[in-house]
């Protein structure tokens, strides 16, 4: 299975850098460009605070349910303010019209990411794709398949007989016939998403923890490396950072980690 060591070039050719990087990044920066940082905090007052601690060592931040509902968009401005990369992460799932006017909307923002439920069915799919049509610099559109938090007799109580495997597979597949070639997902699934996709694919990966890190509540957990092994593009890190003594320095630890699997 081919893993990839680039982004998609033409998705990297939108990504905003870092003010005062070398021309060359080494592996290091390589690693930044691939990090989200989940933002999963109550209030604009505690993101700025986050933002403050990882000043200059992280690019990409995750604004997730809790932190938009509380604040709205204008949590956003803060880190448009200072150059970072977006991950909107509030996983539309409504009528095709609905999620092509909340595309558009999150797009507008300027964010670099965006999500939707592939659960919404093709023409939900479509329209949401559809709406990015025209936007210039437009956000990557990513789908999730099946909630991590949900096997099958979960799966089996929503009317699905299928195992949550099988049923990954249909959605992704679902998704790439509607020019889809995004999705979130855990490092079990990314192997499988990554062959289906081929090198186009972009694979974001949250359940990330250091070795010897606190689990928390995560129960299908990756390493760093082992995410990157498995074919993920992007990794998503929450509280191993936000909720470390000193988040820089947790995150540096997280970069080199990430770098010496590169
Ligand atoms: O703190 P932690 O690293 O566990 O945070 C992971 C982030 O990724 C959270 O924002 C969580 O909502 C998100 N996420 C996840 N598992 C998924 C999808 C998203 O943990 N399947």
């Amino acid at each position: 299975m081919p893993v990839p060591q680039q982004l998609n070039p033409s998705f990297a050719a939108t990504r905003s850098p870092l003010p005062n990087r070398p021309p060359f990044p080494d592996k290091i920066d390589l690693a930044r460009e691939r990090l989200i940082v989940a933002l999963d905090v109550p209030s604009v007052a505690a993101s700025e605070v986050l933002l403050n601690r990882l000043d200059g060592t992280c690019q990409w931040f995750k604004v997730g349910l809790e932190l938009f509902t509380t604040a709205g968009p204008a949590v956003l401005e803060p880190l448009a303010a200072r150059g970072h990369s977006v991950f909107l992460d509030l996983k539309f799932h409504d009528i095709p019209n609905t999620v092509a006017g909340a595309v558009r909307s999150a797009a507008a923002w300027g964010v670099r990411m965006v999500n939707v439920h592939a659960a919404g069915g093709p023409a939900m799919l479509a329209a949401a794709k559809a709406a990015l049509d025209g936007v210039a610099n437009p956000p990557e559109l990513l789908a999730v398949t099946v909630l991590t938090s949900l096997d099958s007799a979960q799966l089996e109580s929503t009317g699905i007989a299928r195992s949550p495997a099988h049923q990954v597979e249909l959605l992704a597949k679902m998704c790439l016939d509607v020019g889809i070639r995004g999705f979130v997902c855990s490092q079990q699934e990314a192997a499988a998403l990554r062959a289906l996709t081929g090198l186009d694919g972009i694979l974001v990966v949250p359940g990330i923890r250091p070795a010897g890190s606190d689990k928390n509540d995560q129960k299908r957990l990756a390493t760093p490396a082992q995410a990157l092994g498995a074919g993920a593009s992007f990794l998503v890190v929450g509280r191993p950072i936000t909720q470390a003594p000193d988040p820089a320095r947790a995150a540096e630890a997280i970069l080199k980690e990430m770098a010496e699997a590169l």
